[in-house]
């Protein structure tokens, strides 16, 4: 694997240290220094190699910082400085965001400098590009960072388990939406406190946007399809669903039929075809993942050979995530060898062969939103009955203050196709006084 270095392989075996350029030096580069630092001499013990962070590329060299990363670093506001600098055998891009690392890293690449980094956004969107460019020049192009903080996905799905066929993936990928219907769930907050909350401690993007409307679980999604099915999923075909719009009385109402609600992204082959998705959930209060809460992460897969597996830890923070950036530091300091990217021989990987998500079928949940009337319950279950929606249980709940009551629906499976038809229908009705939620029940 092309380190950077100038001299040749032997130069590269004798090389004692392995000077690090990092590019951010925010939430996971801090955490990325402290671990460096504490466990220098665990780390040469493994590798045997010191890391020293020598340059450090930031935005504002003015801000006040209180933690210095390593005797030698030097502050840069100017990526050429990381890029044009001999002695720099890996960068590590921990900036976030998408043009910005964009030009660093293709930059980096083609003088064959090996890249580290946590940016999902960037490798769901230009993954494949990016890869190719890495083979082309012989550098590694590591990411153990950008799915689940500090769950060791990536590297599991890449050597551990790289002789199963996989099946399925449920995993529930956004520390910041996970935190945010944790303690929407367990400590009645609601969700703009419980935003702020998360925000507060790091866990969110720059941009919360993309943790509450799904699009980062997204991206790790795109990178964990590439990684388990070598098929390359276009971002811009996946369907998601965010948590922005979800409500107390929703969390509430699933809580009384025994169901927790989560965030999940999921991909699912059948007959060489891939079903793939982001969207809120409801989980039995016992299904394996309805447990994992706060900013945790898990991922819940099936392998041909192994069966089922399931991963769980911290998808997000300083060290976690910083854990997982320096993992992928190491196996480039100690590997001579051809870099591993992908997975699979090819760099840029084919595109998916993509299943008609609306052909999936799941058990539903319904809440109408209707006036307190005679006819009313007939002509909602006359709807689902037009599209073969089977009602499992239903629920009427009084309004003391009259108006609007909402009346819960709990279905057997049925095709998302005519859910969605039968929604439309239903939400045209006069008594319908605001448009019916409706969540897949995941069992
Ligand atoms: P962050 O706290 O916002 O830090 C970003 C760093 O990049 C800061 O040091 C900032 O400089 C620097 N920066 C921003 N724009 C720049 C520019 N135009 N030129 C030079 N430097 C620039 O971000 P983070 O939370 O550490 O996230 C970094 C990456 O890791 C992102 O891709 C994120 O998606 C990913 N990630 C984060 C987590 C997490 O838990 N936070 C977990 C997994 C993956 P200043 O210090 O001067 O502002
Ligand atoms: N914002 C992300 C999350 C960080 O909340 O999961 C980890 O990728």
């Amino acid at each position: 694997m092309n380190l950077g270095y100038k001299g040749g392989r032997r130069e590269q075996m004798e090389k004692e240290i392995i000077r690090i350029g990092l590019a951010g030096f925010g939430t996971v580069g801090t955490g990325l220094a402290r671990i460096i630092l504490e466990n220098q001499d665990w780390i040469k013990r493994r590798v045997g190699k010191k890391l020293l962070i020598s340059r450090v590329l930031v935005r504002d060299l003015n801000k006040v910082r209180t933690f210095i990363p390593g005797p030698e670093a030097r502050f840069t506001d100017n990526p050429d400085d990381l890029l044009s600098d001999p002695d720099i055998d890996i960068i590590v891009e921990l900036i976030g965001g998408i043009e910005v690392p964009y030009t660093i890293i293709t930059k980096a690449l083609k003088q064959g400098k090996s890249v580290v980094t946590a940016n999902k956004a960037l490798l769901a969107l230009k993954g494949n590009e990016l890869f190719e460019l890495a083979a082309q020049n012989k550098a590694g192009l590591y990411y153990e960072a950008s799915v689940a903080g500090g769950v060791p996905i990536v590297q599991t799905l890449k050597e551990s388990l790289a002789g199963n066929k996989i099946k399925s993936i449920t995993g529930i990928l956004n520390g910041t939406a996970n935190f945010i219907l944790s303690e929407m769930t367990l400590k009645g907050l609601d969700f703009e406190d419980a935003l702020a909350r998360a925000q507060e401690k790091g866990y969110a993007e720059a941009d919360p946007t993309l943790d509450i409307e799904g699009l980062d679980a997204a991206h790790k999604l795109t990178i964990l399809i590439r990684l388990a099915h070598g098929q390359d999923y276009p971002f811009d075909s996946l369907p998601i669903e965010g948590i922005s719009k979800v409500q107390a009385i929703d969390i509430s109402l699933a809580g009384e039929f025994g169901y927790t609600l989560k965030l999940i992204a999921r991909v699912k082959e059948k007959s060489g075809y891939l079903q793939a998705g982001v969207f809120p959930v409801l989980l039995p209060e016992d299904h394996i993942l309805a447990k994992v809460d706060g900013p945790f992460n898990s991922i819940l897969l099936y392998g041909n050979a192994v069966g089922p597996i399931m991963l769980y830890g911290q998808g997000a923070g300083e060290l976690p995530t910083g854990s997982a950036v320096l993992a992928d530091i190491m196996a480039l300091a100690r590997d001579n060898s051809e870099p591993n990217n992908t997975g699979f021989l090819e760099p840029c990987l084919p595109r998916a062969r993509i299943l008609d998500p609306e052909l999936t079928v799941y058990e539903h949940y319904f809440r109408f939103t209707v006036l307190d009337r005679p006819g009313v319950l007939s002509a909602l279950s006359g709807v689902m009955g037009e599209y073969n929606i089977s009602i499992a249980q239903a629920v009427q709940k009084t309004n003391p203050a009259g108006g609007s009551v909402p009346v819960v629906f709990l279905t057997h499976k049925a095709q998302l196709k005519d859910v969605y038809a039968a929604l439309k229908e239903i939400n045209s009705f006069s008594f319908v006084t605001a448009p019916t939620v409706h969540y897949r029940i995941l069992t």
